[in-house]
Protein backbone atom coordinates (compact mmCIF):
# COMPACT_ATOMS: atom_id res chain seq x y z
CA UNK A 1 0.00 0.00 0.00
CA UNK A 2 0.89 3.59 -0.68
CA UNK A 3 1.46 5.82 2.22
CA UNK A 4 1.04 9.11 2.20
CA UNK A 5 4.28 11.21 2.68
CA UNK A 6 4.38 13.67 5.86
CA UNK A 7 5.39 16.93 4.88
CA UNK A 8 7.98 19.63 6.86
CA UNK A 9 6.57 21.09 9.17
CA UNK A 10 4.52 17.95 10.76
CA UNK A 11 6.01 17.30 14.46
CA UNK A 12 6.26 13.35 13.54
CA UNK A 13 9.60 14.60 11.67
CA UNK A 14 10.78 15.99 15.03
CA UNK A 15 9.59 13.05 17.09
CA UNK A 16 12.21 10.94 18.73
CA UNK A 17 12.55 7.54 16.82
CA UNK A 18 12.13 4.21 18.86
CA UNK A 19 14.67 1.13 18.41
CA UNK A 20 12.65 -1.64 16.53
CA UNK A 21 12.82 -4.84 17.76
CA UNK A 22 12.11 -8.03 16.24
CA UNK A 23 8.46 -8.24 18.01
CA UNK A 24 7.55 -5.23 16.36
CA UNK A 25 3.82 -5.36 15.00
CA UNK A 26 3.58 -5.71 11.23
CA UNK A 27 7.06 -4.83 10.73
CA UNK A 28 7.13 -6.67 7.49
CA UNK A 29 3.96 -4.94 6.48
CA UNK A 30 4.94 -1.58 7.38
CA UNK A 31 8.69 -2.63 5.48
CA UNK A 32 6.89 -3.53 2.08
CA UNK A 33 4.67 -0.09 2.46
CA UNK A 34 8.01 1.99 2.62
CA UNK A 35 9.22 0.10 -0.29
CA UNK A 36 6.07 0.55 -2.55
CA UNK A 37 5.67 4.29 -1.46
CA UNK A 38 9.45 4.73 -2.11
CA UNK A 39 8.61 3.51 -6.15
CA UNK A 40 5.37 5.14 -5.71
CA UNK A 41 7.07 8.78 -5.15
CA UNK A 42 10.54 8.51 -7.13
CA UNK A 43 12.17 8.49 -4.07
CA UNK A 44 15.99 6.86 -2.92
CA UNK A 45 15.86 6.41 0.22
CA UNK A 46 12.45 6.28 2.65
CA UNK A 47 12.31 6.94 6.82
CA UNK A 48 9.80 5.40 8.95
CA UNK A 49 9.21 8.77 10.52
CA UNK A 50 7.89 9.76 6.79
CA UNK A 51 5.24 7.88 6.49
CA UNK A 52 4.29 8.76 10.19
CA UNK A 53 5.81 6.09 12.41
CA UNK A 54 8.79 6.51 14.85
CA UNK A 55 10.94 4.02 14.50
CA UNK A 56 13.98 3.58 13.51
CA UNK A 57 13.97 1.88 10.31
CA UNK A 58 14.91 3.10 6.52
CA UNK A 59 14.73 1.94 2.77
CA UNK A 60 17.31 3.01 0.42
CA UNK A 61 17.22 2.01 -3.69
CA UNK A 62 19.79 3.64 -5.30
CA UNK A 63 19.71 1.20 -8.23
CA UNK A 64 18.15 3.99 -10.29
CA UNK A 65 21.16 6.22 -10.37
CA UNK A 66 23.07 3.90 -12.06
CA UNK A 67 23.73 5.08 -15.29
CA UNK A 68 25.68 8.03 -13.81
CA UNK A 69 26.78 6.41 -10.60
CA UNK A 70 28.07 2.45 -12.21
CA UNK A 71 28.68 1.67 -8.38
CA UNK A 72 25.18 2.00 -7.10
CA UNK A 73 23.88 -0.63 -9.18
CA UNK A 74 21.60 -3.17 -7.78
CA UNK A 75 22.33 -1.52 -4.19
CA UNK A 76 19.42 -1.27 -1.95
CA UNK A 77 18.72 -1.93 1.98
CA UNK A 78 16.52 -2.52 4.66
CA UNK A 79 18.09 -0.99 7.39
CA UNK A 80 16.81 -1.36 10.88
CA UNK A 81 18.46 0.24 13.79
CA UNK A 82 21.13 2.21 11.72
CA UNK A 83 24.61 3.03 13.49
CA UNK A 84 26.32 5.45 11.54
CA UNK A 85 29.45 6.31 12.67
CA UNK A 86 31.49 9.43 10.11
CA UNK A 87 35.38 9.39 9.31
CA UNK A 88 36.15 13.29 10.48
CA UNK A 89 39.50 12.97 8.59
CA UNK A 90 37.79 12.63 5.44
CA UNK A 91 36.83 16.21 4.21
CA UNK A 92 33.49 16.95 3.61
CA UNK A 93 32.01 16.82 0.31
CA UNK A 94 29.12 19.26 -0.74
CA UNK A 95 26.30 17.50 -3.30
CA UNK A 96 22.38 18.78 -4.32
CA UNK A 97 19.99 16.77 -1.83
CA UNK A 98 16.23 16.83 -2.08
CA UNK A 99 13.60 14.72 0.11
CA UNK A 100 10.41 13.41 -0.25
CA UNK A 101 8.80 15.34 2.49
CA UNK A 102 10.48 19.03 1.42
CA UNK A 103 8.70 18.57 -2.19
CA UNK A 104 10.19 21.44 -4.93
CA UNK A 105 13.39 21.96 -2.78
CA UNK A 106 16.68 21.18 -3.66
CA UNK A 107 19.74 22.41 -1.79
CA UNK A 108 23.29 22.35 -1.32
CA UNK A 109 24.79 19.82 1.92
CA UNK A 110 27.92 19.32 2.88
CA UNK A 111 28.56 15.71 3.98
CA UNK A 112 31.18 12.97 4.97
CA UNK A 113 32.65 11.07 2.30
CA UNK A 114 33.07 7.84 3.86
CA UNK A 115 31.08 6.16 7.00
CA UNK A 116 30.75 3.14 8.98
CA UNK A 117 27.73 1.80 9.04
CA UNK A 118 26.32 -0.66 11.03
CA UNK A 119 22.65 -2.58 10.44
CA UNK A 120 20.20 -5.40 11.28
CA UNK A 121 18.20 -6.20 7.84
CA UNK A 122 14.46 -7.22 7.45
CA UNK A 123 15.81 -10.74 7.94
CA UNK A 124 17.22 -9.79 11.17
CA UNK A 125 20.84 -10.48 10.32
CA UNK A 126 23.27 -7.78 11.61
CA UNK A 127 25.57 -6.10 8.78
CA UNK A 128 28.83 -3.68 9.18
CA UNK A 129 30.25 -1.88 6.52
CA UNK A 130 32.63 1.06 5.03
CA UNK A 131 30.00 2.70 2.77
CA UNK A 132 31.46 5.81 0.59
CA UNK A 133 30.51 7.88 -2.03
CA UNK A 134 26.96 9.05 -2.99
CA UNK A 135 25.42 5.91 -0.87
CA UNK A 136 27.35 7.16 1.62
CA UNK A 137 25.38 10.32 1.14
CA UNK A 138 21.55 9.09 1.13
CA UNK A 139 22.23 7.10 3.90
CA UNK A 140 23.66 9.99 6.21
CA UNK A 141 20.24 11.49 5.00
CA UNK A 142 18.15 8.97 5.81
CA UNK A 143 19.33 8.11 9.05
CA UNK A 144 19.23 12.12 9.65
CA UNK A 145 15.51 11.58 9.93
CA UNK A 146 15.63 8.93 12.36
CA UNK A 147 17.39 11.60 14.81
CA UNK A 148 14.40 14.41 13.86
CA UNK A 149 17.13 16.31 11.58
CA UNK A 150 16.12 17.10 7.94
CA UNK A 151 18.31 18.60 5.41
CA UNK A 152 17.35 21.63 5.36
CA UNK A 153 18.55 22.03 8.75
CA UNK A 154 22.24 21.92 7.35
CA UNK A 155 22.05 24.51 4.90
CA UNK A 156 23.59 28.02 5.48
CA UNK A 157 21.19 30.38 6.91
CA UNK A 158 21.58 32.88 3.72
CA UNK A 159 19.99 29.58 1.94
CA UNK A 160 17.59 29.01 4.55
CA UNK A 161 16.03 32.76 4.29
CA UNK A 162 16.25 32.43 0.43
CA UNK A 163 13.95 29.34 0.67
CA UNK A 164 11.95 30.50 3.50
CA UNK A 165 8.90 31.18 1.35
CA UNK A 166 8.84 27.62 0.10
CA UNK A 167 9.21 26.39 3.30
CA UNK A 168 5.88 28.25 4.77
CA UNK A 169 4.09 27.33 2.11
CA UNK A 170 5.29 23.21 2.47
CA UNK A 171 4.60 23.80 6.57
CA UNK A 172 0.61 25.35 5.35
CA UNK A 173 0.12 22.21 2.93
CA UNK A 174 0.50 24.25 -0.30
CA UNK A 175 2.52 21.61 -2.48
CA UNK A 176 2.70 20.77 -5.92
CA UNK A 177 3.85 17.09 -5.97
CA UNK A 178 2.33 14.43 -7.08
CA UNK A 179 2.26 11.60 -4.49
CA UNK A 180 -0.15 11.77 -1.42
CA UNK A 181 1.12 14.22 1.73
CA UNK A 182 -0.24 14.55 5.03
CA UNK A 183 0.89 18.25 6.34
CA UNK A 184 -0.06 19.38 9.70
CA UNK A 185 -3.31 20.29 10.98
CA UNK A 186 -2.88 22.24 14.14
CA UNK A 187 -5.91 21.83 16.38
CA UNK A 188 -8.28 23.87 16.76
CA UNK A 189 -8.36 26.52 19.94
NI1 LIG B 1 14.51 12.96 3.40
Amino acid sequence: MVLPIYLYGHPVLRTATREVTPDQENLAELIANMKETMYATDGIGIAAPQVGQSLRLVYIDVDVLKDDMPELAGKNMVLINPEVTVDETVKPVSREEGCLSVPGVHESVSRHEKIHLKWTDENWEQHEEDIEGYLARVVQHECDHLEKTIFVDRISPIRKQLIRNKLNNIVKGRVDCDYRTRGYKPPRK
